[in-house]
């Protein structure tokens, strides 16, 4: 049994289903990541698994008991919300230290103690003494994350915790909290809709869509074999294109490129390019018109003397298809 598990959770808002038939099953010190669109649900379930909301259907066990209709004061999770909820009127430390009081088990002494240890785990010492506003964003969130692990909660769920960030916050907070995470061993289902935060932090990817669970995965499985057409386009780049009964898919990086016909010999007009550094994408158009985009090394269209208009020969591996029902025969 995993420890944490999620069974055919459903629930509705009026009319509207928001999960429907939802199950998730977490391993104990895994990081778990729900990745999907905005409205698909993502928050929703993680407010259930945290007993702030109830479902209307299925059941929430942890460590192998059932806790669907327990209050989330008995179900000892440390949460960091979607928007920054530290406290204004207190200070760093009087957010870590409200936490723990909050829970009332340790005395004055070690409470103070574990203060200063999850000040140092989030690299917030020198700022204890601030209140939030006098705080950059990122540092907001390693203050909402202090204060969530202080208690030394047995699960943590995030829930966008670095979605206000800019991007070099965010790269660098994702490694921290990675790493906190890994050093406490705490079961963690962290929620965002960005697909590199979930390929690199996550141990498995759960990715959402329309209330439903498309497909869970270690990261490597999401974006190598993507269980729907929706998973393989949420997550990189893909190019589809129908072939006798089927649809088939190849990730962008997968295709091969010459300037000469051999080993490459599927015609292809190139329609323009976007270098992107390391990188380049080409965006090209196949014998009957199907759009294709090819991603190579920025050498490697050097090479190839990459320009516009030009016709280039492509090579589409079989190994690396994936191949999917075509749209009717597909079961919504
Ligand atoms: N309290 C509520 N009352 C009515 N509808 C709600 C309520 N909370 C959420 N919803 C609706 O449920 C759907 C899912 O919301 P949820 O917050 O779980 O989405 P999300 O996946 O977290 O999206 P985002 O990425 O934008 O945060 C949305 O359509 C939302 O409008
Ligand atoms: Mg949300």
């Amino acid at each position: 049994m995993s420890y944490l598990e999620v069974r055919n959770i459903t629930k509705r808002f009026d009319r509207q289903t928001v999960l429907a038939n939802v199950s998730a099953d977490i391993e104990k010190g895994e990081l778990v990541c729900v990745l999907g669109p905005s409205g698909c649900g993502k928050t929703t379930l993680l407010r259930i698994v945290a007993g702030l909301e109830t479902a209307d259907g299925g059941s929430v066990y942890i460590n192998g008991r059932d806790c669907t209709s327990l209050s989330p004061g008995k179900r000892n999770f440390g949460i960091v919300f979607q928007s920054y909820a530290l406290f204004p009127n207190m200070t760093v430390a009087g957010n870590i230290l409200f936490g723990l009081r909050h829970k009332g088990k340790l005395g004055r002494e070690e409470m103070r103690a574990r203060v200063d240890e999850v000040l140092r785990m989030v690299d917030l010492s020198e700022h204890r003494n601030k209140y939030p506003r006098q705080l950059s964003g990122g540092q907001q969130q390693r203050a909402a994350l202090a204060r969530a692990i202080a208690p030394a909660p047995s699960y943590l769920l995030l829930d966008e915790p670095l979605s206000a960030l800019d991007a070099k916050v965010r790269v660098r907070l994702r490694g921290e909290i990675r790493a906190i995470q890994r050093a406490l061993g705490i079961t963690t289902i962290m929620v965002t809709h960005d697909q590199e935060e979930a390929l690199t932090m996550a141990d498995k990817i759960i990715v959402m869509n329309n209330a439903t669970v498309e497909q869970a995965g270690t990261p490597r499985e999401v974006y190598d074999r993507p269980a729907t057409p929706f998973v393989a386009n949420f997550i990189g780049a893909m190019n589809f294109y129908p072939a006798n009964e089927v649809v088939c898919a190849i990730r962008p990086e997968r295709i091969e490129i010459s300037n000469a016909p051999g080993s490459c010999n599927v015609a292809a007009d190139i329609k323009g390019f976007e270098f992107k550094g390391a990188m380049t994408r080409i965006y090209g158009i196949l014998p009957g018109q199907t759009e294709i985009c090819v991603d190579i090394s920025s050498d490697r269209a050097d090479e190839i003397g990459l320009c516009e208009r030009a016709r280039l020969y492509l090579r589409i591996p079989e190994e690396h298809l994936i191949k999917y029902p075509p749209p009717a025969a597909r079961v919504m």
